[in-house]
């Protein structure tokens, strides 16, 4: 189950956890409470897991791919995870289900205060449309990992893309 604290302002590498001196947990309530999602499955069975296969019919989750993030594998890994940081949000929801390896995917509370959720094998989460985000990997940057994105808008321009625009729905 993914974990979730409030980050320090440090500029210390981004990979690394950044909790706060006096450690400040969030419970997944409060998550909900965010709007943000989260379930475990078991990652290992992706391909015939019932459990999936009913989130998928449920909320309509047409569309999925899957990422692979490794330094070996993926061209120019360095600026990806750059650009993976920047802050942005969606017009619509992000769905991510973590096959294998770990990461971070941190979001903005209503006071716009970061909470990183450490998500690892078998996490998924929804996060909702509007809300402010990133990703990094963590410091475990030896392992692959496995993303999975289900787009649900069936028009053809699925994960409209909205950076800097200003205003948020929450
Ligand atoms: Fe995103």
């Amino acid at each position: 189950m993914v974990q979730a604290w409030y980050m320090d302002d440090s500029a210390e590498d981004q990979r690394k956890p950044h909790r706060l001196q006096q450690d400040v947990p969030v419970s997944l309530e409060q998550l909900k409470a965010l709007g943000v999602d989260s379930l475990s499955l078991d990652a290992d069975r992706y391909e015939s897991d019932p459990e999936l296969a009913k989130i998928r019919k449920e909320n309509n989750y047409t569309w999925m791919d899957i990422i692979t993030i490794h330094k070996d594998t993926m061209p120019n890994y360095e600026e990806k995870l750059k650009i993976f940081y920047e802050e942005h949000l969606h017009l619509d929801d992000e769905i991510r289900y973590i096959l294998e390896g770990s990461g971070y995917f941190d979001v903005r509370d209503q006071k716009d205060k970061w909470i990183r959720i450490f998500m690892q094998k078998g996490d998924m989460i929804t996060l909702p449309a509007g809300i402010y985000h990133r990703f990094t990997l963590d410091e475990n940057v030896g392992v692959y990992i496995y993303i999975y994105i289900y787009m649900p808008l069936p028009l053809g321009n699925h994960h409209l893309c909205c950076r800097h625009v200003p205003f948020r729905i929450m």
